[in-house]
Formats: structure tokens, C-alpha cells, sequence
């Protein structure tokens, strides 16, 4: 039986309240916590948009997100509309000048731990943080949580974090990026950090590379608009991936302490050498789908997605190699790669350690593979270790390679709660570790930008990649090129 602990009385305002991931993500989140008895009964949630609903039609709209995306089994009636009683709504128009803002003060609680979720548009963090301040809205307990994309490049991301930074302290902004609220990411902590084996053999001795890859089988999904004037690179790769990244190659921080953990993935972040635009082309690859097939079923290509007729240079997939310049990693590459419309959806870190230095068995006794740390964060949680052993049987000397398998479902036996569900209560409790810093976010978009701007200045198109494959062929010359192949398969 898991411990419960529950969270102060909070009051949250979800600013995008209509919109897909408060549908999707927010409210189911905070059911399950609700339902677990860590969210106090008296608390509140507040939805606000532009739409102008009342509080019944936004629990009509809450409950049917949660008949889709709440497993039945744990959607108990009573249990909902009790659920849904803590629901209410205020319509507001977030961009118009005159927009009555003290409505809130009527609704909050003065004493409670208040958040504002802003998932909204980027272009609105700015707007709404001033409405906020300039209504005196913002108390002592108040916390903002901030959606990606912080920004488009570094001087947006700059723009967007200083004007919340001019009325929400660094210390009341969460800054969230769901993949740090992943158990399996978190589980990197546990495995790099509290047991011994690993970090013994964590660095460029015993690690030829690491291969961090994010798949996904779906296409635009309705944000063609958001998509296209984003990319693969801005949309996974700038936060998720690195801040993967960051976990695996992050020195021992000297406590748990939030800034602790964050003082450590940022120098990860600065340590990442900067590509230079000549390096560009040779050591990044991206992709645009075409159409193809997954699973069997025909899927379309990304201009259809998008419903245009143009071409888009937009990447849907993105594979680079990156470097980080420290003791403990020099000489061991990176390769991040991350698509829609691959074969499989998986998000999978490698840890390949080096090959024999030298074998006494016979050259026939095996097909060699090298040592592989396979940690996969979804689907299958867990963890595997490959490894060379002999096959039983009295034939000789042969091996095999088998793995130390840990699947956590089977090993913990109780669901796993979506990463939004521990990252909703983290921000009650002011727990910003898994949150991104300030600095992260800068140190980020200023590795990144030099991509985008090769990128930008290039006249090359996308690599096209049928839907269904693991993205286009150069993808996989990035790798082969220097005597890798990517991680595929059930080892
Ligand atoms: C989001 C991206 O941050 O992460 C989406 O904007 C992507 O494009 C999603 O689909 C993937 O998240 P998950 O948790 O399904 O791996």
C-alpha cells in the first residue's frame, strides 16, 4: 500500500482552462490525487478562459474529460461528483485591457496556497502575470506554473521568463517539463544515486556512448498551428531530452535539495559543447514524415496533417550527436533522437558500456554484444542489464547474451501515476526539484539556437521518412558512421 500524504488546502486557477491539456492532463491528475485522498476536500479548483461558461457547464466538460481519460475502473460516481463539486469556473478574456480581474479576489482564499497554471499560449504568461500582479492577486503562498514552450528561441524565452520574474519570485515559478515528473526519470535518481554499482562505472573508462531516444507513433493531433512553427528540436529535444540528458550525465549532487539536484544538470547544460554551424549538417539529421503505414494501418504525410498544400520546412524528427565537455565524459557521444510517426511509441535511455578489451574464449563461442544498461521509461517501465552468460549444457564454451530484467509494474504491482499527478502536488508543496530553473532553461535554448540557426541559413529541406520508419536514413549514417547502430529491439 502506497503512503499518502496529503497537501495543504489549495486553492489552483487553471488559466487555458477549455483547452486540450487541462482536458486531457490537469483535470485527471488532480482526480486521481483527489481520489487518493491527497487533495483536501476543501480545495479548489478554478477554471478560467475565454469562454463564457458557467460553473455547471465546466463540470459537464470536466466530467466527460474524465470519463475519457480516467481508466473506468477508478472512476467511482461518488466519488467524481464529489470531485466535481470542487470545480468552478470564471470567464475571462486574459488579452483584453479591460478585463475585471477582481472577480478573483472574491473567489480566493487569502490564508491558502494559491496556483496559477498558465496553460495558455506563451504569448499570455506576460499579460496574465501582469493582470495577476496588478490586481494584487499574488500573496505570499502563491505559486505560477509555467507550460513549455518557454519561448521559441533564447531572446522569447528571455522575454517570457522576466516578465513573470517581475511579479512571481524565482522560488514561486515552476517552470514544469513533464518528463521530470516520469517515475522511471525519477527512478534515474534512485538508480545513479542510491546504489553503489552503477556510479562506479559511470564515465568514459568503462561507457563507449549513451543513446536517449523518444518515439512517438503519433502525428500533429491537432496542434498542427502550435507543430509547425515549432519543430521536433523546440518541442522535445530543447527540454525533455536534455533535461534526460542532465540526469545521466549530472555529477552526485550534495544533497536532494532542489537547487542541490538543478546546480548539477546545469553544468551538464553548460558543458555541452557548442556545435559549430560547419558541424552542423554532419552531426545533426532532420526528418519530415511522409506518408506511410504504422501498425498497419496507412497514415498520411505531414503536410496533409497540417492541411497545407505548401511544403513546410518543419522537422517532425531530429537526431544529433552532442558531446559534453568534462572529465568524466570526454569522448563518449550522445545521440538523442526523437520523432512522430515512428514505429513504435517507446522512450528509452542506452548505456552501452565498451566492448572486451581482449576474449579468452573461442571466436565461435559467441555472438558478442557489449554490456547494455537498457532503462525504458514507457511503456514496460523498467530496467535491463544485458550481459554475456553460457549457455547450459555440456556442449563447450558458449554464450549467450541474457539480461537482468526489472519490469516495475510486475515488481510494484500498483499503477503508475502520470507524471502531472506528482508535479500538481510538488507545486503545492513548493517543491520545485523537479522543475527547471532559470538558468536551465537559458543554458538550453543558448546549446540549441546554434542549430536552429544552421538550420535557418541552409537551404535543405527536411530529410522525408516514410511514416512507420525510424526516421530517414541519414539518421541512421549519423551513428553508423562511427561504428554504432541504434538500440532497437527487446535486448
Ligand atoms: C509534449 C510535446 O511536451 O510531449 C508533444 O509537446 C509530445 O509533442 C509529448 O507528444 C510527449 O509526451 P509523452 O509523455 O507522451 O511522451
Amino acid at each position: 500500500m502506497q503512503r499518502i500524504h496529503p497537501v495543504a488546502v489549495f486553492d489552483c486557477v487553471v488559466f487555458g482552462a477549455t483547452g486540450d491539456l487541462t482536458l486531457r492532463k490537469l483535470l485527471p491528475a488532480l482526480y486521481y490525487r483527489f481520489r487518493d485522498g491527497q487533495v483536501p476536500d476543501e480545495s479548489r479548483i478554478i477554471g478560467a478562459a475565454r469562454s463564457p461558461l458557467s460553473d455547471e457547464d465546466f463540470r459537464r466538460r470536466a466530467a466527460h474529460a474524465l470519463m475519457e481519460h480516467v481508466d473506468a475502473k477508478d472512476l467511482d460516481a461518488k466519488t467524481r461528483d464529489r470531485f466535481l463539486d470542487r470545480l468552478f469556473y470564471l470567464p475571462i478574456d486574459a488579452a483584453a485591457k479591460d478585463a475585471d480581474w477582481s472577480r478573483f479576489q472574491a473567489m480566493l482564499d487569502p490564508d491558502r496556497v494559491r496556483v496559477f497554471y498558465f496553460a495558455t499560449s506563451p504569448s499570455l504568461y506576460g499579460p496574465i502575470t501582469q493582470a495577476l500582479g496588478g490586481a494584487g492577486l499574488v500573496t505570499e503562498k502563491s505559486r505560477v506554473v509555467l507550460e513549455k514552450p518557454i519561448g521559441h528561441d533564447l531572446p522569447s524565452a528571455l522575454r517570457i521568463i522576466d516578465s513573470v520574474g517581475a511579479v512571481f519570485r524565482e522560488d514561486q515559478t515552476f517552470r514544469i517539463d513533464h518528463y521530470l515528473g516520469k517515475e522511471t526519470v525519477q527512478n534515474l535518481l534512485a538508480l545513479r544515486f542510491a546504489n553503489t554499482i552503477f556510479e562506479r562505472l559511470w564515465s568514459s573508462d568503462v561507457i563507449d556512448h549513451v543513446q536517449i531516444t523518444v518515439a512517438e507513433t503519433v502525428g500533429l493531433e491537432g496542434r498542427a498551428g502550435y507543430y509547425d512553427h515549432s519543430g521536433a528540436l523546440r518541442d522535445m529535444l530543447q527540454n525533455h531530452m536534455l533535461q534526460l540528458l542532465c540526469l545521466i550525465a549530472m555529477e552526485p549532487p550534495v544533497s536532494l535539495d532542489a537547487d542541490r539536484v538543478r546546480d548539477e544538470k546545469l553544468k551538464v547544460l553548460r558543458a555541452l559543447k557548442p556545435m559549430d554551424p560547419h558541424d552542423v549538417p554532419t552531426l545533426t539529421v532532420r526528418g519530415q514524415y511522409t506518408q506511410g503505414a504504422i501498425d498497419g494501418q496507412p497514415v498520411p504525410g505531414y503536410l496533409t496533417d497540417l492541411g497545407s498544400d505548401k511544403p513546410s520546412r518543419t522537422e517532425s524528427f531530429v537526431a544529433l550527436k552532442a558531446e559534453i565537455c568534462s572529465w568524466r565524459w570526454a569522448n563518449v557521444p550522445f545521440y538523442l533522437r526523437t520523432g512522430k510517426r515512428l514505429p513504435q511509441k517507446v522512450s528509452e535511455i542506452v548505456i552501452q558500456f565498451k566492448a572486451l578489451p581482449f576474449s579468452i574464449f573461442p571466436a565461435e563461442a559467441a555472438e558478442w554484444q557489449p554490456n547494455r544498461l537498457i532503462i525504458r521509461l514507457q511503456p514496460e517501465e523498467g530496467m535491463r542489464l544485458g550481459m554475456m552468460t553460457k549457455d547450459p549444457g555440456p556442449g563447450g564454451m558458449r554464450l549467450s547474451p541474457t539480461a537482468l530484467d526489472i519490469r516495475f509494474e510486475k515488481t510494484f504491482g500498483h499503477r503508475f501515476p502520470d507524471a502531472y499527478e506528482r508535479l500538481l502536488m510538488d507545486t503545492v508543496r513548493g517543491d520545485p526539484t523537479l522543475f527547471m530553473r532559470r538558468d536551465e532553461v537559458e543554458a538550453a535554448w543558448t546549446w540549441v539556437e546554434p542549430i536552429l540557426e544552421a538550420w535557418a541559413g541552409r537551404p535543405d529541406h527536411p530529410r522525408p521518412y516514410p511514416a512507420g520508419s525510424w526516421g530517414p536514413t541519414s539518421s541512421i549514417a549519423l551513428i553508423e558512421r562511427d561504428g554504432r547502430t541504434w538500440h532497437e529491439g527487446a535486448d
